[in-house]
């Protein structure tokens, strides 16, 4: 039976990739289901004991179905043992690449009014051959101006696999 969920809303897929790794990686693989966020909304919370949910930032703000989702479910979470990391590239940032000093999770947990046991802050990718031509121009000039990369032929991963992986020993020894 599956006793932990783990449910990621994302756009490029990176989110979904941190995901599949602490799934893969956690001594629960086999107990643990992965889902995403639309799928997540129509799913019976009860059997599970950890609720984890990882979610990217697309102009400065998570996707409204995890606001959503976290609305309708806040008492359930409550109740249970639950986690949550965003993915952005703020992040790469050392001095914001902490859930107490990231922006985006401040202001979300602060919004949720949700206090998840363990949190954390992965930074993600830019993968500007991926991306519209608008949204590379965008991504561009932001780059420029936080000192990031701006060659548009290339992807660039900041995220850090370690941090990945130390996290997912965390959330291995909730209820272990
Ligand atoms: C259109 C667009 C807008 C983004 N806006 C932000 C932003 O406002 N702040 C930020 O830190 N990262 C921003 N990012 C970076 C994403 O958070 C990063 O690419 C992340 O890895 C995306 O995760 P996903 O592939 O799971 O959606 C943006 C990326 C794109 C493509």
């Amino acid at each position: 039976m599956f006793k932990r969920l783990i449910i990621y809303s994302t756009t490029d897929g990176q989110t979904k990739l941190i995901c599949e790794r602490i799934k893969s990686l956690s001594k629960f693989n086999n107990q643990t289901k992965l889902l995403e966020i639309d799928e997540a909304i129509k799913e019976n919370l009860q059997p599970y004991e950890v609720i984890t949910i990882g979610a990217s930032i697309r102009y400065g703000k998570h996707s409204p179905s995890v606001l959503n989702f976290i609305k309708e479910n806040l008492e359930t979470l409550k109740k249970k043992k639950s986690v949550f990391f965003s993915v952005n590239v703020v992040a790469r940032k050392e001095e914001k690449s902490s859930p107490e000093t990231n922006p985006y999770v401040i202001k979300f947990l602060k919004l949720t009014k949700w206090n998840p046991n363990k949190k954390e802050v992965f930074a993600g990718k830019i993968d500007y051959p991926k991306y519209s031509f608008l949204d590379r121009q965008i991504i561009r000039l932001i780059m420029f101006i936080t000192k990031g990369p701006t060659d548009t032929s290339k992807s660039y991963e900041f995220t850090d696999w370690y941090k990945v992986d130390d996290f997912t020993r965390k959330i291995d020894e909730i209820l272990a």
